[in-house]
């Protein structure tokens, strides 16, 4: 069984207003894209790394150039997230076989580090439903519906990131019969919407999703340090 990663990298980053796809800023001086793939060209787990982007990206080739080994470039990405990755997997059905494994991470969580797609693969690996990294709730949750606030107990919530594993005949099945493209902000979901439960992997804050202006100086503060203890 091999490993590959996916990485859907097609968003336009509009939270984050910078004028250009958030996934290129600058972080440490260096694009955001860029890091994210050096987690995966890092972990020796890892088989090859796909990277989804817009057909008119202008950002791509300098961030990931062509002599750079073990990522490629695909410029199929779609109108939302699961289009963009599931457009990837179509192109790539006949390099992936259908037991192998896709890390689907997102462009905008820079922070991944190899030990952490490690402890996924280790906990995980051997799952037929997948699993994800995943964050326990530690705060107190609020709900307001209307001008009604209600209380949900935090036990047993989690706060999905990314890297998300699933066989890939599975993953393709789950997002070809999802019912709506638009609601599905994870690909676990589109899993458990056919009645299955990835498995929770406890990540690591330093693997937050880059969004708005004032998580830059935060990634950067992890970027800064190797460890994720
Ligand atoms: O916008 P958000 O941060 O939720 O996007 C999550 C990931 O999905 C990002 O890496 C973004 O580039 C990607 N994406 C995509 N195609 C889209 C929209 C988002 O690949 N049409």
């Amino acid at each position: 069984m091999n490993y590959f990663a996916l990485i859907p990298a097609a968003g336009v980053g509009a939270r984050m207003a910078a004028g250009y796809p958030k996934q290129y800023l600058p972080l440490l001086g260096k694009p955001m894209l860029r890091h994210t793939v050096e987690a995966f060209l890092r972990s020796p787990l890892v088989a090859h790394t796909y990277v989804v982007v817009s057909a008119d990206d202008g950002y791509a080739d300098d961030v990931l150039p062509a002599d750079l080994d073990g990522v490629t470039v695909l410029r199929c990405g779609g109108a939302t997230r699961m289009e963009s990755i599931r457009n990837g997997l179509r192109l790539l059905a006949s390099r992936i076989g259908a037991e192998d494994r896709v890390l689907v991470h997102d462009a905008a969580r820079p922070g991944l580090t190899p030990e952490l797609i490690e402890k996924l693969v280790a906990e995980a690996g051997a799952e037929p439903a997948g699993g994800l990294l995943a964050l326990p709730v530690v705060d107190t949750v609020k709900s307001k519906r209307g001008g009604t606030v209600t209380t949900t107990p935090r036990d047993g919530l989690w706060l999905a990131q990314t890297p998300q594993m699933f066989p890939s005949a599975l993953l393709r099945r789950a997002l070809e019969e999802a019912p709506d493209p638009d609601a599905i902000t994870d690909d676990a979901s589109a899993v458990e919407l056919l009645g299955l439960s990835p498995r929770l992997v406890e990540g690591h804050p330093r693997n937050l999703k880059v969004t708005l202006p004032a998580d830059i100086r935060i990634a950067e503060m992890y970027l800064s340090m190797e460890s994720t203890q």
